[in-house]
């Protein structure tokens, strides 16, 4: 993935000890196919070196407005004009309070003022003690730089290094990349709730044994990755998978079809978007025992008997129906044959505009997928790629045709 590939971003460090994270941001930047110019305060420089930013970002780090490498003598004009974003982290309360004032008697903070505010946004990654994000100081800084048009991303929480629990901890730099990719991806869903339904569900048969399937979650929790980075409020209703949530979006924990169901239930009314990936089963027993089934010694197995779940997709899908089309609903298809065939009488069947087939036992567990778009116009066909890029691509195609709807 190269997810900021041709992004140019200055990242601007100050005096705070979360400087160690930024050297792991500056890889995991460049990593992502940006290229990256460090420029840091002299604060900065009492926590981490320039050799070990310039050896990560393999430009060499501005620290003065003198630089004398610069042949007009102006960094901070040069560095700003050619960024496609400045990227602040860690930024220190102090530096957020120059920034606001528009101080400029350093090259970062200089290099701020003299950014094309309109063309050359500012990201800012707080990094400070508890107390000092608290303070009301603090507080009124960041509500006004946002309202100058900086965009401040949340702070962690947890342990200090000052050896105090609390908020005002820099994200982590996992966390911050992906809040970066957000930054600059496009928001053609912004306004819409999407509601998504992953991975598998498991069906109890006594306390300790139940069914379930090899749906790993990951298409659906790409999708809710990727719906939020499009600008869309996301609720996630996730079977049990064991997969981190991302950043942003609300998950709720399920476990059987008929919990699912419920989430979903509740969830619904205040979706527009509904995309069903979750591997629901489709029986579960009739009556799953409330302790173990023991071995009774005849070399009989317990005879089980089945009943049919509820059909989630498409129970929402008619309900849609009914209120004329106020909830766009995706289906998927697992098949293991037939694709075009099955998809198209399950696009029919399921009642939903749109419907996505893939092949179930080739894309189970795995990193990667190829998607066939069905609708009422024709079929689309997304080649195989990683789930995060054809996440994006079904965005894009469920946003387009949102789009024509309106
Ligand atoms: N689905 C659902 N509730 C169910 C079964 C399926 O919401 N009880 C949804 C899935 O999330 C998916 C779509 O319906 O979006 C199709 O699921 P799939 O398992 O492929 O189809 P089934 O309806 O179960 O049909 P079959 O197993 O016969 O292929």
């Amino acid at each position: 993935m190269n997810d900021l590939a041709g992004k140019h971003i200055v990242l601007g460090l100050t005096g705070g000890i979360a400087c160690y994270k930024a050297a792991e941001l500056c890889r995991a930047l460049v990593k992502e196919g940006a290229t990256v110019q460090v420029v840091m305060t002299e604060a900065a420089g009492q926590f981490i070196t320039p050799v070990t930013m310039q050896a990560l970002s393999n430009r060499p780090v501005y620290h003065s407005q003198w630089d004398p490498r610069e042949t007009n003598n102006m960094a901070h004009i040069n560095l700003s004009r050619e960024a496609d974003a400045i990227l602040i982290a860690p930024a220190s309360a102090d530096f957020m309070a120059k920034l606001l004032h528009g101080r400029a008697d350093d090259l970062l903070s200089l290099m701020c003022l003299a950014r094309p505010i309109d063309q050359v946004p500012l990201l800012v990654a707080p990094a400070m003690n508890r107390e000092m994000w608290a303070n009301p100081a603090t507080q009124r800084n960041v509500a006004q730089l946002q309202a100058d048009g900086a965009h401040v991303f949340a702070v962690g929480s947890g342990d200090q290094a000052c050896g105090e629990t609390g908020d005002g901890r820099m994200l982590e730099p996992q966390e911050l990349l992906e809040e970066v990719i957000v930054f600059f991806a496009r928001k053609s869903l912004r306004g819409q709730r999407v509601l998504v339904t992953a991975g598998p569900t498991y069906e109890a048969i006594d306390p300790v044994r139940g069914i379930t399937n090899l749906s790993s979650g990951k298409m659906g929790f790409a999708i809710a990755r990727a719906a939020r980075e499009a600008g869309a409020d996301v609720t996630l209703v996730a079977g049990p998978v064991h997969l981190p949530t991302p950043r942003g979006v609300r998950r709720l924990d399920v476990r059987s079809a008929r919990d699912m169901q419920q989430a979903v239930d509740a969830e619904v009314m205040n979706a527009t978007v509904f995309v069903a990936t979750a591997a629901v089963a489709d029986w579960r027993p009739a009556n799953a025992a409330e302790q173990k089934i023991k071995k009774d010694g005849s070399g009989q197995a317990p005879a089980l008997t089945f009943v049919e779940n509820p059909d989630i997709l498409a129970g929402v899908a008619q309900g849609a129906r009914a209120k004329s089309g106020a909830l766009y609903c995706v289906g998927f298809a697992a098949e293991s044959h037939d694709l075009l065939a099955n998809a198209q009488a399950k696009l029919a069947r399921k009642g939903v505009p749109l419907l996505v087939g893939n092949i179930g036992p080739a894309t189970f567990g795995q990193d990667d997928n190829a998607l066939l778009l069905v609708d009422a116009q024709g079929t689309t066909e997304l080649p195989r790629a990683s789930k995060i890029d054809l996440a994006r691509q079904l965005v894009a195609e469920i946003a387009r045709r949102l789009g024509k709807k309106t």
